[in-house]
């Protein structure tokens, strides 16, 4: 197979963890008799600085002829001052998602029982470790709808957001966490706030209107947001597929990486319904940590989330399960060597981004 990617490696970090990450990504293709070509192109800040806008319109039509995104982090301090508008997170990020109707974002929650110590959460309450996924809806609520600041006679400002939600776009993000959980346990918990806004209300009903007529296998189950906040530090352990809307999806799956220990190893895929040149779903793969300017251009950044966002691209854009599998697989099989980015060694002897991703490369199999 020939895979055609854009690489919109971004700021700080990202062009280093991307560096590092994808002479491992060639490897791994290469061995299994597969060509990648792959093309670098200004985003965030960098494209603010190239072209004068966080995403360049040469970087888009790049993004339109490629079979999928791998995406590295955006913005950072050098572009704070800017309206907020134009920042890199939300003139990036938010037109991209949008553009390719990537409505599915799936991040993988996932700490081994080797590396428990680096969860806040006592490491006796997770023996086995945590394996969940939270599929987020990622076009619509809060983040899309009408949103506005007026300032009326008297001077009391006002600012709204609105949140809309449509069953259509309920309905096929739920296929998405239903696929998730068939791959999985097979249980899917639906979060939302069915108990104050009308948006869940229909939210809880699409969902379970879906599930009981497409997929009887599956064990669904509604919580709260609040109540699924504070489950999610009680007992992380007992998390399968999460499946929530834009807004609590972005709180909650916070809340997950953290207690999933470094932010370092979190990978995420987000997907629409186009397909690419190989027939397989469109998607933007990025590490979910961030930026991380305070520790750029150190080689001391942990690209696990960077390769493990490859091998979810891997799987969901090419179909390409077993060479994910040989990915995703060497950079645990590192991790539970001992060998140790700065992020996840507690104190303990640490290796470079660089020497980490020679080890994962070494350990491919
Ligand atoms: C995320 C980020 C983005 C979001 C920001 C950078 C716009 O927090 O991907 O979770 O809120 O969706
Ligand atoms: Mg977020």
């Amino acid at each position: 197979m020939h895979l055609k990617i854009a690489v919109l490696a971004g700021d700080y970090i990202g062009p280093e963890v991307m560096d590092a990450a994808l002479p491992v990504l060639e490897t791994v293709l290469k061995r299994a008799g597969h060509t990648l070509e792959h093309s670098a192109h200004p985003v965030g800040g960098a494209g603010i600085d190239a072209a004068g806008k966080a995403l360049p319109d040469a970087t888009l039509d790049a993004a339109r002829a490629a079979d999928a995104i791998l995406f590295g982090s955006v913005g950072g301090p050098k572009w704070e001052h800017l309206p907020p508008a134009e920042q890199p997170e939300r003139a990036a990020l938010l037109p991209l998602r949008k553009h390719f109707k990537l409505f599915a974002n799936l991040r993988p929650g996932f700490l081994p029982a080797a590396l428990a110590g680096a969860s806040p959460i006592r490491a006796e309450r997770i023996p086995a470790g945590i394996d969940m996924v939270c599929v987020r809806e990622l076009t619509g609520g809060l983040y899309f709808g009408k949103k506005g600041t007026t300032t009326p006679a008297g001077g009391d400002t006002e600012a709204f957001d609105t949140m809309v939600y449509r069953k259509s776009e309920i309905e096929r993000v739920t296929d998405v966490a239903v696929a998730a959980a068939r791959s999985r346990g097979k249980r899917l918990l639906s979060v939302d706030k069915a108990n104050v806004l009308e948006c869940s209300v229909l939210w809880r009903r699409v969902v379970s209107e879906r599930v009981a007529a497409t997929a009887p296998d599956i064990t669904l189950s509604h919580m709260y947001v609040d109540a699924a906040a504070m489950q999610l530090v009680r007992d992380p352990a007992s998390f399968d597929v999460l499946l929530t809307e834009n807004m609590f999806g972005d709180i909650l799956s916070d809340e997950m990486a953290v207690v999933c220990g470094s932010l370092g190893m979190l990978s995420s895929a987000s997907l629409g319904a186009d397909k690419n040149r190989h027939g397989f779903p469109f998607g933007l793969y990025e590490p979910a940590g961030g930026s991380a300017p305070d520790i750029a251009g150190k080689n001391l950044a942990n690209p696990s989330a960077q390769l493990l966002s490859a091998a979810l691209m891997l799987r969901h854009s090419f179909g390409l399960n077993a060479e994910a599998d040989v990915l995703a697989g060497a950079v645990n099989a590192t991790v539970a060597a001992g060998i140790r980015t700065a992020d996840i060694a507690f104190g303990a002897p640490a290796v470079g981004t660089r020497e980490f991703a020679a080890e994962v490369l070494r350990r491919l199999g």
